[in-house]
């Protein structure tokens, strides 16, 4: 799906958080500004792997959740607190919920000596 640039978008090479700051699993939220716009993504953990998406359901667009967790009870998915709506880790693919031929929005991300770096 097309979507407009966000300025508020952070550029590459910006140090979010280390590794360790998440739970395994785990997931956390980012927000940036620029201006008006409102950038808000998420990193996940499992083990030694972490991926980003937007913080934002591809159902209605709204945000996934708060910036806390945004991991399922069992902390297999990602959950949608809009309609109960899961998504694989792996590749944000909706497995469960109103948005089943969706997936999530990606946002690269890196790990580097420990730290999450957006790509
Ligand atoms: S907004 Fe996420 S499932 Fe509806």
């Amino acid at each position: 799906m097309w979507r407009p640039a966000n300025p508020a978008k952070p550029k590459a090479g910006v140090r979010l958080c280390d590794v360790q700051e998440l739970e395994d699993p785990g997931s956390k939220g980012f927000w940036f500004e620029e201006g008006l716009a409102v950038f808000a993504g998420l990193v996940v953990r499992q083990g030694e792997t972490v991926r980003g998406y937007l913080n934002t359901c591809p159902h209605a667009n709204w945000q996934l959740g708060v910036q806390g967790d945004f991991l399922s009870p069992d902390r297999r998915y990602v959950y949608c607190a809009g309609h109960a709506a899961l998504f694989r880790v792996s590749d944000g693919k909706c497995v469960a919920g109103p948005s089943m031929s969706d997936q999530l929005y990606e946002w690269p991300v890196e790990v580097r000596e420990g730290a999450i770096y957006t790509v």
